[in-house]
């Protein structure tokens, strides 16, 4: 990774004979893992070599190609392929994960399309508060999570009015447990996601208090693990997707000073693939661009805490991971010629990684002070906020709503 260059205009990545030293050795072992391992480097090799064959007849790459995922992620909204009927009970994450994907390319939906979503989700919010999988299905803390950030990235006063705050605050305790933890729905699993998702819908709608939360942290903290990351329970494996709750979670509980920070930045660190530049999810597992922001964005959490506490000493102009490496796995990797994003080669887009993978994107280009675009400013997405994952300027309108509402209510 020594041969990072940065100039003015362009963000120089890793030239394709540096990596070739990072790629895993089996010291002649061989297990069924490492043998996964290495039919991946085997993709990732075939996509970094046609790219260093393309740099030398084009400097302007790697390009984010802008239009084909906006078409890609317009034509999801109203159609999706049979294979995806298992989505049926998913229905606002679709919502989401397009309305955000297409903010961040900053190719909003027209006010048209804006309002048949949002009037989509108010058929799936559910009497007794909350959101379901769809229309008429019960109401859940994940879709719940889904449509509130579906609704606020949509930023209209139509959306932002579908969230009826009264019954929704009322489906959080009817999902919280004596121990501060959350059923995803009523008699439903207890896992991370159940309060991280609790807390972010109660932040963002103004719906939050103590009491709701009151022994929550206790219960996010047991879920660290021996290696320093998060699991879905107390007991269970480290896992990105967990940890992005359990670190997001504490900060929204303003919290975030009780789990073994030093242990989490260690395991951490760890998951970024030397070869591919994308992160792997756990110890041990492969890489996928899903956990760009997953683990992107809990190093970003992690980093800012540490700044936060010691501001003269930490510096921001970089995130704790290599973020060119990231980005060039993304964009020469995991972009599908007609459009979306994808996990890894030779796997098919879809909308969770095309939204996943753009809000990794552009974490990777703005550190906190500073940025660093691969290669320049054509390839640049809108900022997200790290702990909701919708813009930092539909969390700024949607907290501004409803502080105003509850003002005018009291
Ligand atoms: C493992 O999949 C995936 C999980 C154990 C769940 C991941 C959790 C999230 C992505 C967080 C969800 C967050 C919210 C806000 C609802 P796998 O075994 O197929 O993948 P792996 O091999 O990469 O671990
Ligand atoms: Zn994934």
């Amino acid at each position: 990774m020594e041969d990072l260059e940065s100039e003015n205009i362009r963000v120089i990545i890793r030239s394709y004979e540096s990596i070739l030293k990072e790629r895993f050795n089996d010291e002649d072992f061989p297990t069924i893992t490492s043998h996964e391992q290495l039919k991946v480097e085997r993709t990732v090799d075939h996509c970094y070599s046609l790219f260093s064959e393309r740099l030398k007849v084009d400097l302007e790459a790697p390009t984010l190609n802008r239009y084909m995922h906006e078409m890609y992620l317009k034509v999801s909204l109203s159609s999706l392929p049979t294979s995806l009927q298992s989505y049926d009970a998913s229905r606002p994450w679709l919502c989401y994960w397009i309305v955000h994907s297409l903010q961040l390319l900053n190719q909003p939906l027209s006010p048209g399309d804006s309002s048949i979503v949002a009037q989509f989700l108010a058929r799936c919010q559910s009497p007794e508060g909350g959101f379901g999988g769809g229309p008429g299905q019960i109401p859940h803390l994940a879709s719940t999570y889904a449509a509130v950030n579906a609704l606020c990235s949509l930023s209209t006063e139509e959306a932002f009015r579908v969230i009826n705050r009264e019954t929704l605050e009322r489906f959080l305790w009817s999902v919280r447990r004596p121990d501060g933890s959350f059923a995803v729905h009523v008699g439903g699993e207890v896992d991370l996601r159940g309060v991280y998702c609790a807390a972010a819908v109660a932040k963002l709608t103004g719906t939050f208090s103590e009491a709701l939360f009151d022994g929550s942290a206790y219960w996010i903290v047991r879920c660290q693990t021996y290696e320093g990351g998060f699991s879905s329970t107390p007991g269970s494996e480290a896992h990105g997707g967990y940890v992005f709750c359990g670190i997001a979670a504490l900060l929204l509980l303003e919290k975030q000073h009780m789990c073994d920070l030093k242990a989490l930045l260690r395991w951490l660190v760890n998951r970024q693939m030397r070869f591919e530049g994308g992160f792997q999810g756990r110890t041990n597992k492969l890489v996928d661009s899903c956990y760009s922001f997953w683990q992107g964005c809990s190093l970003a959490l992690v980093h800012q805490i540490l700044a936060s506490e010691d501001p003269l000493t930490v510096n921001t102009d970089r995130w704790l991971f290599h973020q060119e490496a990231l980005q060039e796995y993304i964009l020469v990797c995991c972009q599908a010629p007609k459009g979306g994003l994808l996990d890894k080669p030779d796997k098919r887009p879809d909308a969770y990684h095309t939204c996943y993978s753009l809000s990794g994107l552009s974490l990777a280009q703005h550190p906190k002070t500073g940025s660093s675009i691969v290669v320049g400013e054509r390839n640049e997405l809108v900022l997200i906020h790290p702990v909701f994952n919708i813009t930092q300027n539909a969390a700024l309108l949607a907290s501004r709503y409803f502080y105003n509402l509850s003002s005018a209510q009291s």
